[in-house]
């Protein structure tokens, strides 16, 4: 099978998406036709986090309307689709898990519904697949896989978001004449968090300084003019043997940090502007050194000739820059930062890039 057109739906956590994507191309590379991302952040503030439920209700609002505006941008007509009224598409993808079950169901029942009325083949795809599957987009900016460039096995993945830390090896097919393909990509977990994911821990030390959800940007924006060697607080886990991650004791950290600091201050005002700073930058650095100590060991353990980084905290610009400055040679790709949080387009890359093989190679 060669290129195939798809129509993506991804609803796994806050964000409605839809996308329409062709790939692979002879290099092993997704094209992007369109991309359009519904975010619930400001529903999700009031409550400072996500209720599954409350998601999925919002999803059910607005799944229409995104798949109508992907399709629309990618220049599909004006949706009056229906049955026996197809959009020239091949098949239709949506994330099956893991994610928040409640919205998951939305895009994936929107997605068999227009799979069946439109007669297309309907594609289940892992969100984890996704995040990774992104470095395959060759457009965007940063480090983007430029289109006749290819992976170098076997690579070591870190995906950072609101809900995942996860380390991965990824190794390409015994031979690596293009086209390869995802489908035939070996994935093996190395290690993953037991508590918060790195995105949580950025997002409840930003609401204990104050920052509205999700903080992650916003903290590491009031990082900038602060020292980060001004407290010293916890690196869990940076020094134990297995590639796992845990977060949950820093925020605990930060958290007396401050009832402390507030005490100390009488309770005469709120924090003090250059201690709110420092604070955020030291707990950045804390968080970014274990990512990085983490990464950078499992790379050269693992013998990685590329490090793909991936997921909303790789917008992260001091994480990228320390990766970058211990990884020396050894590539790291990190797609494009609309590529990097949840989007439909990768989870149509995943589809694309799994279909492409025979049938029977499909796992
Ligand atoms: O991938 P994503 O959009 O959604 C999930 O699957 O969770 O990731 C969102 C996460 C949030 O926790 C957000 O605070 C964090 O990524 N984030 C950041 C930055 N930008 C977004 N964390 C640290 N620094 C940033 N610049
Ligand atoms: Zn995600």
């Amino acid at each position: 099978m060669g290129a195939m057109r798809i129509l993506a739906i991804e609803t796994s956590c806050d964000e409605t998406a839809a996308a329409v994507v062709e790939g692979p191309d002879s290099g092993g590379n997704v094209r992007v036709l369109s991309n359009v991302v519904a975010s619930q952040a400001d529903l999700h503030a009031r409550t400072a986090g996500v209720v599954p439920e409350v998601a999925a209700r919002a999803h059910v609002e607005a799944v229409t309307f995104v798949v109508d505006d992907a399709l629309r941008a990618a220049g599909m007509g004006s949706g009056a689709w229906g049955m026996g009224t197809a959009p020239a598409i091949d098949a239709v993808a949506a994330t099956v898990g893991p994610g928040l079950r409640p919205a998951l169901v939305i895009g994936e029942s929107a997605a068999r519904a227009l799979a069946v009325a439109w007669e297309k083949q309907f594609l289940p795809v892992n969100h984890l697949a996704g995040h990774i599957a992104a470095a395959r987009i060759h457009d965007g900016e940063e480090g983007r896989m430029k289109k006749e460039e290819r992976h170098r096995f076997p690579a070591v993945v870190l995906i950072v978001s609101g809900g995942h830390t996860q380390l991965w090896r990824l190794d390409g097919p015994t031979s690596e004449v293009p086209p390869f393909n995802f489908g035939s990509w070996k994935l093996r977990l190395l290690g993953q968090t037991r508590d918060d994911a790195a995105g949580e821990a950025f997002d409840k030390i930003a609401r204990l300084l104050g920052l509205p959800y999700p903080g992650g940007a916003a903290l590491a924006k009031l990082a900038e003019e602060g020292n980060p060697a001004a407290f010293n607080f916890p690196r869990p886990m940076a020094d134990s043997e297995n590639e796992d991650f845990s977060f949950s004791g820093l925020k605990t950290a930060v958290y007396y940090f401050l009832e402390r600091s507030k005490k100390n201050e009488g309770g005469r005002k709120g924090l003090d502007e250059r201690l709110r700073r420092d604070v955020a930058a030291s707990a950045q650095e804390a968080i970014v050194d274990v990512l990085a100590s983490k990464t950078i060991r499992a790379a050269a353990r693992e013998d990685a000739r590329e490090v793909i980084l991936t997921g909303g905290v790789a917008a992260n610009a001091r994480l990228r820059e320390r990766l970058r400055e211990a990884l020396g040679v050894v590539p790291l790709v990190v797609p494009h930062p609309q590529y990097c949080t949840d989007n439909a387009a990768m989870i149509g890359a995943a589809a694309a890039l799994r279909s492409s093989l025979p049938e029977r190679a499909q796992r």
